[in-house]
């Protein structure tokens, strides 16, 4: 299966892009330290995809989260990736097609979305680069 490259040495905290991984959206974001403690402060255990930001990012690297930017509800793609978008109530990414909303770790907060935006397979292949898939 194909693998994408992604450089992050243009993405600034607060920022986040939409690229491509296997013909479908993936979200980079880096979370500046305001949104890392916005999801650090949520116990996972009282949300409906129970999971802490540490589980959905690299160890040492808990800024940068990479999710696909494909909805769990139907698949459409969430608004937040990108300059001056709704980032939607939990400051994350919103849905705009039903309202779900993700919070700064794309966790499912609110609307009919089951799960949180997928975390896919990658790896960290300098400072400035990861290798997703
Ligand atoms: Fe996102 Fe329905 S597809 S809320």
């Amino acid at each position: 299966m194909a693998t994408t490259e992604v450089d992050l040495s243009g993405i600034q905290p607060g920022q986040a892009i939409k690229t491509t991984f296997r013909s479908q959206p993936l979200f980079v974001r880096q979370l500046t330290p305001k949104e890392i403690a916005e999801a650090d402060k949520v116990d996972p255990s009282t949300l409906r995809d129970p999971q802490s930001l540490e589980e959905r990012t690299v160890d040492g690297k808990k800024q940068w989260l990479i999710t696909m930017g494909v909805c769990t509800h139907l698949g459409c793609v969430p608004l937040g990736a990108g300059e001056g978008e709704n980032r939607g109530e939990f400051g994350g990414y919103f849905c705009p097609c039903h309202g779900s909303s993700y919070d700064t770790a794309a966790r499912i907060r609110k609307g009919p979305a089951p799960k949180n935006l997928e975390v896919p397979a990658y790896k960290f292949t300098s400072d400035t680069a990861i290798l997703v898939g």
